[in-house]
Formats: structure tokens, C-alpha cells, sequence
């Protein structure tokens, strides 16, 4: 059974001290999240390290990070390995995020390379893909996402795929406060899904989590996630809050 996954990305936000107590929030909250889903914070690398030991007895609550690299060490001034994250009991990463596709020039085959070190060391990778408005607008936004599915994931195995969650995050509803609707969103989940059975076959694809990111806070989580083929969220400016980011493990 593939799992329901609500995550939240932090991305450059908060410092060290509003950091810690957006956690100390999180864990007074321990109760009230949904114990059927598998809650996953990002916070900023510099505080990977005091995290690990602070959710040390905290294990309902998962540890992620936002991007790293490749290579498992060596002169790569500035990097982040997988090796290192998971010497942090780091269990899921970021890979992709369209503002790392956008400011820092990922690629298709940079990104491939992110998800098959992950996958290798024993950390899951959260794929993210997704389109900017003028893709959406000219019509052949399904197109689009599928190549980006292909170029970076379809090298894999079936055992190497199923290690993996895919993230739906459309550009233009990122950070804009206009969400896709329910039934935009699960047009292209299901194309993922659909994609993924006809290359990899139907019992790995009932069984990769695909989520949605993209202005879900509570207000729209619960219908965004009564759909078929999305089994959760990622999640940006909600995260921050402690009640929202609760109230939304809480919309399945
Ligand atoms: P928002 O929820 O702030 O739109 O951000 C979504 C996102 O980019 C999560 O990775």
C-alpha cells in the first residue's frame, strides 16, 4: 500500500531560533497529526544536524532535507551528499524543486543522477515536477510533465521507482495562493500514475506516492486529497504554521 504523505518544505525560511520553535510547535501538536500519515519536515540544511537529535525521540515526525548532491564526498565546495544526510537519519529529500530547476539550472540528467544516489543510500527522494504558466496556458502541459517524469526516472528499475515520490507541483501554483483545482491536480496524478503502470506495470504504480504541492493549505487539502490518484501533499507557506500544517495531515 502505497503511503499518504504530508511535507512540509520550509525552503529559505526562518532562522535558527524561529526554526526550533516552529518544531517545539510541531511536537505540543504530536497528538493531534494524523498518526495514518507519514509527516515529513525539510527545514534549512544549517539545521539538519541539532534536528536529527531533537526528533530523536520524536519518530512520528520525519526528517528531510531540500536538495543535495550527487557524488557520496570529495572537493564539492558547498554540497550536501546523501552519505552525509543519512548519517543524520535524514529519510527523505527534495530533488528538483522547480526553484532549483529555475535559479540554479538543474537538469533533467543532474536531477536522475540526485534520485539514483538517494535511492542508493537509502533515502527518498520527493521527485517534483510541474509547469509554468505559459506551458499550462499553451496546452501541452501533460506533454510537458511527462518528459519530465521519462528523462529523469524512466532509466530506473521497477525496485529503484518504487523508492521514489513524485510531486506534483504546477509553477504558477506555487506561492501564488491560486491553487490547481481538485479535478486539474488529479488529471495529470493520474497521467503519472498511468505513465509509470505502462513502463513499470500496474502493482508499482498502485504503489508510488504521488503528491501535491502548490498553495495547498487547509482550506483546499481535503478536497485536493479525496482525489483518486493524490496521496498527499507538499507543502510551502502552510508548513510554517504548526496549526495549519496539523490541519492538513488531518484532510485525508
Ligand atoms: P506553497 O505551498 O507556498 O505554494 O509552496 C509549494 C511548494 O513549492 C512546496 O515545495
Amino acid at each position: 500500500m502505497r503511503k499518504q504523505i504530508v511535507a512540509g518544505n520550509w525552503k529559505m525560511n526562518l532562522d535558527y531560533s524561529e526554526a526550533k520553535a516552529l518544531l517545539q510547535d510541531l511536537f505540543k501538536l504530536n497528538k493531534k497529526f494524523n498518526p495514518d500519515t507519514e509527516v515529513v519536515i525539510c527545514p534549512s540544511a544549517p539545521y539538519i544536524g541539532v534536528f536529527a537529535e531533537l526528533l530523536a525521540d520524536h519518530n512520528w515526525l520525519k526528517l528531510g532535507a531540500q536538495n543535495c548532491y550527487y557524488m557520496d564526498n570529495g572537493a564539492f565546495t558547498g554540497e550536501i551528499s546523501p552519505i552525509q544526510l543519512k548519517s543524520l537519519n535524514v529519510e527523505y529529500c527534495i530533488v528538483g524543486h522547480s526553484e532549483r530547476r529555475d535559479n540554479f539550472n538543474e537538469s533533467y540528467d543532474l536531477l536522475s543522477k540526485k534520485v539514483k544516489a538517494l535511492v542508493n543510500h537509502g533515502i527518498t527522494p520527493i521527485f517534483c515536477c510541474g509547469e509554468q504558466l505559459q506551458v499550462r496556458e499553451s496546452n501541452v502541459y501533460r506533454e510537458f510533465v511527462m518528459k519530465q517524469i521519462e528523462d529523469s526516472l524512466f532509466a530506473f528499475t521497477a525496485e529503484e521507482i518504487v523508492k521514489c515520490v513524485i510531486a506534483y507541483e504546477p509553477i504558477w501554483a506555487i506561492g501564488t495562493g491560486k491553487t490547481a483545482s481538485a479535478e486539474e491536480a488529479q488529471e495529470i496524478h493520474g497521467l503519472i500514475r498511468s505513465r509509470i503502470s505502462s513502463q513499470f506495470g500496474e502493482k508499482v504504480a498502485s504503489e508510488v506516492s504521488i503528491i501535491y504541492g502548490g498553495s495547498c493549505k487547509p482550506e483546499n487539502a481535503a478536497e485536493l486529497f479525496a482525489q483518486k490518484d493524490i496521496d498527499g501533499g507538499l507543502i510551502g507557506g502552510a508548513s510554517l504554521k504548526a496549526d495549519d500544517f496539523c490541519q492538513i495531515s488531518n484532510s485525508f
